[in-house]
């Protein structure tokens, strides 16, 4: 794969526009990847300026180290569930702006090594990088049956999610990812095989790495970074991400409760910047159809909270 079809930005001008206040502030960059949208918000940005960039993947912060030679970016490896603990507490309350791409990068996806696509045959790993154990082997192999398949129906959102669980078990043990498809096509026949396929495949991968969990951490431990005025922008690419974020940006809790303080002043840590997510045009989705299914928001922090 060549460098320049590791990953295509999505939304690179939107992202730009809704994420910078500050040309000299200091940003974060929580899914760096290729680094693509890091580059253009260096060239936006002011000699002052700094970027911190986080991946958890090795492949993903090799690749920027061979793209982007700037002083100004830093990259950082983790996981940005612990995003507060891995910034400095003296940045702590100094961010302008924290971004955060969700998911993999069309490279992770493409590398059937990875695990991550069922269109070749490769290992069941499916992990964005190796801070953890968690493998999609370990969750098709000793997971039980109601687990799996409430994990099927919940992160994929897969109506026939009891018999691919149940053909899953019976299966056992499964090897490489050709052995998960075969579990999909004995029960998915016809035209709705490739969809239920992309829904398990999802699901597994959402397990393997807590990706809601660590979402709803970020988010968290992001309003500890920023400064009052400070943006978060999200892209998300399913609704249970979306959701989680809308909620988040609204009501500062991922219920979507709005809750009060002793005084009964509403507590609302975030200004959304948007009632509908932002969507990719025809063009660039004719360009790069990753970008078809993405939604950005963006919330400011509030300086103080806001009375009833
Ligand atoms: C959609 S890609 C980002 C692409 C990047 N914006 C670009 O333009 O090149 C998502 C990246 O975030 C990383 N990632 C996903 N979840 C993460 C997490 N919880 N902690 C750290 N990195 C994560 C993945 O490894 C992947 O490289």
């Amino acid at each position: 794969m060549t460098s320049e079809t590791w990953h295509i930005p999505v939304m690179p001008a939107e992202t730009i526009e809704w994420l910078v206040t500050d040309s000299d502030g200091v940003y974060i960059d929580a899914t760096l990847g290729a680094g693509g949208h890091s580059a253009l918000l260096l060239q936006q940005l002011g000699s002052g300026a700094q970027v911190f960039g986080i991946d958890q993947d090795d492949e993903a912060l090799a690749e920027t180290a061979r793209r982007i030679d700037d002083e100004r970016l830093k990259t950082v490896k983790g996981n940005f569930g612990f995003i507060a603990t891995l910034m400095h507490p003296g940045l702590h309350g100094k961010i302008s702006g924290i971004l955060f791409d969700y998911g993999v990068s069309s490279h992770q996806i493409d590398a059937p090594e990875r695990g991550f696509t069922f269109r070749e045959d490769g290992p069941l790993d499916m992990r964005m990088g190796n801070l953890s154990s968690l493998t999609a082997r370990d969750v098709v192999n000793t997971y039980p049956f109601e687990r799996l398949r409430n994990l099927l129906f919940e992160y994929g959102e897969e109506r026939r999610s009891s018999a691919i669980a149940r053909q899953i078990t019976e299966s056992r043990p499964l090897e490489s990812t050709a052995d998960l498809r075969k579990c999909v096509e004995a029960v998915i026949r016809g035209p709705h095989l490739v969809k239920s396929l992309a829904r398990v495949f999802q699901a597994i991968r959402i397990e393997v790495n807590r990706e809601l969990e660590m979402l709803r951490n970020g988010l968290d431990q992001s309003l500890k970074l920023l400064k009052p005025g400070g943006r978060i922008v999200t892209i998300a690419y399913h609704s249970l991400e979306d959701r989680l974020v809308k909620n988040f940006f609204r009501t500062g809790n991922f219920g979507g409760k709005q809750e009060k303080d002793f005084y009964g002043n509403i507590i609302r840590p975030l200004q959304p910047l948007h009632n509908r997510p932002v969507t990719a045009g025809d063009a660039e989705i004719q360009l790069n159809p990753r970008a078809r299914s993405a939604r950005l928001r963006a919330a400011e922090k509030n300086t103080e909270e806001v009375p009833k």
